[in-house]
């Protein structure tokens, strides 16, 4: 959840660590330090609460100079304070490291080395013991000591380490937590996600588990564990700089909420080919290989699982081949009849949430091949998948996902009609069909965005409301999911999502005159259905807004209140239908004065199990 930089070379490191820093605000942080090492003195500056503090406390030049590391803190082990903030250091002070990920022994170590080395722990974090072993361990060489005390932590890191008596180099590794390096103009850096590089290098180097990186002012080279180089190539990021900035919006948000047309176009462009075809032949599946298939499971984690949810749908309709959607974090623990006749597609914006790269792995044991849908290009989950499907989002910023679901979604549309096509149980003109309204759903989102001003309306007339609900049928009810939780997450209104035809079956009995219910009608089979479901909430004085396709009739008049998306298919549906609860999410949040990029709790990407 925390955010790690580092940098070697000829400029100022604080500059380059303060700007890396910022980038990745994003990821969610209560405390920020940083380590420099300023004519052969290590220094270490940490605060509490934003960057703001920190930079107030590093702004003239005598805390400046060619090599540092820095670190966000998202608090775990111990509270958000100044002692808690990374870098920590030895007791003499003379390393320094910062540490993504949770190092499960820290009780044993922090027990032994306090025990037999008589060390005086000053924070309450598991981090901390990195840097007494480092030290212990260190005897003129950091990368040797560094590996050294890795070989004693289990659980999962990233960590980038300086030692005082060693000003032109910092050593990092990891296991199980992302880090990346690059090289700009004037030296090496490193950084545990890509938008804090983008400023300086679009071209990184993907460090697998277990290696050693040191970063020099002449570049970085890569290790494996028995010390042998690696040679790698690197990966060039397709992704601007201005792209993981606001560019005017007040919100990464809002911005990537007005993002969504130009991301679905981009997943499709690079998927349709010139003569209006699917075109994932890089994916390599065979008809052979599908026919073999016994089942599909899709694996993910929120809002990527209520993607997944609509992709079962769309997998069993089109390939007509059994699949489940389950949270990774239930799948890896609940022995699922995985096998090699198995396909496993594990979705994740970020490629790195610890929960579905588990999963990944557990699938993998067992025999099945993966299918990743992924944004982050180059990451974990990308690298351990057989193929990859990369949506095209460009970088997401804002904690509540909105662009990486709709192009998710989007990528679901092709993979299952790929499927469809390639097994035979489905033909040309179904898939023309579903095809011909995929490239008219940005134009759809672009007249649902129009109507901003009704979801300020909605907003502004409910946002007071503790109790906000959401229902609907088929497609519907994932769709009603996903809303909830854009709700939840960045207003902290009291929200559940439920299949409306289960209301009666106990929840009915929460239903008040208090209680706002969004009842999503966009299943043109279940559209009386919903009616009388709409029916029933207002006999008990609930107030109704419902989300309808244009042409629907008589919703309006049963709810207290409707929108209409455009005319569309229900399996199109839920591309748009989300839409308006993103922006009316959204605008409860800032009536509410929330953190909305950065809601409380929360972190972009979840790398703890
Ligand atoms: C909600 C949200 C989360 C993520 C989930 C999976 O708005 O963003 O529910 O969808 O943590 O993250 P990724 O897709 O990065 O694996």
């Amino acid at each position: 959840m925390c955010g790690i930089v580092g940098y070697v070379g000829g400029g100022s490191a604080k500059e380059m660590i303060l700007s890396g820093l910022k980038s990745l605000e994003y990821r969610g942080y209560d405390s920020a330090g940083i380590a420099l090492i300023r004519k052969g003195k290590l220094l270490v500056r940490k605060e509490s609460g934003k960057l703001k503090a920190l930079e107030a406390k590093v702004g003239g030049p005598e805390f400046d100079g060619p090599i540092g590391i820095g670190h966000t803190r998202w608090a775990t082990h111990g509270a958000p304070t100044r002692e808690n903030a990374h870098p920590h250091q030895s007791g003499d002070g003379r390393i320094a490291i910062v540490h993504n990920g949770i190092i499960e022994n820290f009780m044993e170590l922090r027990e032994e080395l306090t025990r037999e080395n008589e060390i005086r722990f000053v924070s309450e974090t598991d981090s901390e013991v990195i840097a007494h072993l480092i030290s212990l361990y260190y005897d003129g060489d950091l990368f040797d000591a560094v590996r050294s005390a890795s070989r004693r932590m289990r659980g999962a890191y990233a960590v980038a380490a300086l030692a005082e008596s060693e000003p032109d180099r910092i050593i990092a590794i990891r296991k199980d937590a992302p880090l990346i390096a690059g090289v700009c103009a004037e030296g090496g850096l490193i950084a545990s996600d890509i938008p804090a590089l983008l400023k300086y290098t679009k071209d990184v180097y993907f460090i697998e588990n277990n290696e050693i990186v040191v970063v020099t002012r002449g570049g970085v080279q890569i290790f494996d564990e028995e010390k042998t180089r690696m040679n790698r190539t690197r990966t060039h990021i397709d992704w601007d700089v201005t792209a993981a900035e606001k560019g005017g919006y007040e919100h990464f948000m809002r911005k990537e909420i007005f993002e969504q047309p130009a991301g679905i176009r981009e997943t499709l462009r690079r998927r349709i080919d010139d003569s209006g075809h699917i075109a994932l032949d890089d994916l390599e599946f065979t008809k052979e290989e599908l026919d073999g298939l016994e089942r599909i499971y899709i694996i993910a984690c929120g809002t990527a699982l209520h993607a997944g949810l609509i992709g079962k749908a769309l997998i069993e309709k089109y390939a007509r081949i059994p699949c489940e959607a389950d949270l990774s974090s239930e799948f890896r623990y609940r022995d699922p009849i995985v096998n090699e006749r198995t396909l496993c597609i594990c979705i994740s914006q970020s490629g790195e949430t610890t929960d579905t790269l588990e999963g990944l792995r557990e699938a993998k044991r067992k025999g099945a091949k993966i299918l990743s849908i992924v944004n982050v290009v180059g990451s974990s989950v990308a690298r351990a998948s057989d193929h990859v499907f990369y949506t095209w989002a460009g970088p997401e910023i804002a904690v509540a996902s909105t662009k990486a679901y709709t192009t998710q979604l989007t990528s679901l549309y092709l993979i299952a009609m790929y499927m469809g096509l390639l097994r035979g149980t489905t033909d040309e003109a179904a898939c023309g069909r579903l095809l011909g309204e995929l490239a008219e759903a940005p134009a759809m989102v672009e007249e649902v965005l129009k109507n901003e001003e009704r979801f300020i309306g909605l907003a502004k007339e409910h946002y007071k409301k503790e109790k906000i609900f959401y229902v609907g049928r088929g497609l519907d009810v994932v769709t009603a999911q996903e809303a909830s939780l854009k709700l939840k997450e960045i207003t902290y209104i009291n929200s559940f999502a439920i299949a409306a035809g289960e209301l009666k079956h106990g929840t009915i009995a929460l239903i008040t005159k208090d209680v706002l219910f969004f009842a999503l009608a966009t299943q043109a089979a279940l559209y009386e259905k919903m009616i009388s479901n709409i029916e029933e909430m207002k006999a008990r004085k609930a107030q109704v807004v419902a989300i309808a396709k244009a042409g629907a009739g008589r919703i309006g008049e049963v709810a207290d209140d409707a929108f209409f998306i455009p005319e569309c298919s229900d399996e199109i549906a839920p591309l748009v239908s989300i839409v308006p609860f993103h922006l009316i999410s959204y605008h409860i949040a800032k009536l509410r004065g929330r953190e909305i990029d950065q809601p409380r709790n929360l972190a972009k990407s979840v790398t703890v199990e």
